[in-house]
């Protein structure tokens, strides 16, 4: 497996794109409210990008083997959509959640990350899933150091999801990130400790669990992006890009917005 290892020149870089792609979860989400149409999110994300940022919207137009073009700038999925939902003229009611999704490209660097968001006032179970998927995120985060592998990370993911009666989708994951939006390693959300790649300061990955209420079979839709529960329970993702530093890792995705990692997550001093 070629893994690149970044120089503190381009780790840097990393740095600015990742916060800037935090900054854009910041701007849209006094945004995310009843009536509003994921279509309008995305234009005005697009705008900020573009406009405000001067960065570049690596979904618009993405186009990996086997896909269609991605047809807008951000990911909306909304309820029972596990990811890569197509803004559109879909509106927000009261007590849906969604995940936002933004990556961007500043300087020839991309950052990635998403969260989730609740319209109005969620359900208790709706509540609890999405608390629950940033938990399994942070604890994954939690399990990179050097030395550590990439199954530390996944088993870490799948067991508090797993705790929580919860399923872990397996047919995407988190991965490399740089200069390309998708590079090696990928980022197993499941797995066995000690096993899979052992972890080098300057590799930066996302770590991007999707976690489903129900069944973890999916669903692609007729529009070949659009991924949903085949039982159309909820699902909810929430994503940040790290560094492996020489002692554990960096968040390079945070922002004055952005929510604080919960206690559980917590190293001990
Ligand atoms: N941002 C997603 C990820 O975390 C990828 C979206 S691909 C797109 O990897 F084309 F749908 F934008
Ligand atoms: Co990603
Ligand atoms: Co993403």
């Amino acid at each position: 497996m070629a893994v690149n290892i970044k120089s503190p020149d381009e780790i840097q870089k990393m740095r600015t794109a990742g916060r800037l792609a935090a900054e854009v979860l910041d701007f849209i989400e006094p945004h995310v409210k009843p009536g509003v149409m994921t279509g309008d999110l995305d234009r005005l994300c697009h705008d900020y990008m573009v406009g405000h940022q001067r960065t570049t919207p690596a979904p618009l137009n993405y186009a990996p083997p086997g896909y269609q073009p991605f047809p807008r700038s951000i990911c909306t999925s909304v309820n029972h959509v596990v990811c890569h939902g197509v803004p559109g003229d879909k509106k927000l009611k009261a007590g849906d959640i969604i995940n936002i999704d933004i990556t961007v490209i500043k300087d020839g660097y991309h950052g990635d990350t998403s969260r989730m968001f609740y319209v109005g006032q969620p359900s208790i179970q709706a509540r609890r899933l999405c608390e629950t998927t940033c938990e399994c995120m942070w604890l994954g985060i939690a399990a990179v150091r050097p030395g550590a592998c990439l199954g530390d990370v996944g088993y870490a993911i799948q067991d508090h999801a797993e705790r929580h009666g919860y399923s872990v989708v397996r047919e995407f994951c988190g991965h490399g990130i740089g200069t390309k939006f998708h590079e090696e390693p990928q980022v197993l959300h499941y797995g066995r400790p000690g096993t899979g790649l052992m972890l080098q300061p300057g590799m930066t990955f996302t770590i991007e669990p999707m976690i489903n209420a129900g069944k973890p079979d999916i669903r692609q839709l007729a529009d070949g992006w659009t991924i949903v529960t085949k039982d159309h329970s909820l699902s909810a993702q929430w994503e940040h890009t790290v560094l492996v530093t020489a002692d554990g890792f960096e968040v390079l995705t945070l922002s004055a917005g952005a929510p604080a990692a919960p206690a559980l997550a917590k190293r001990p001093e």
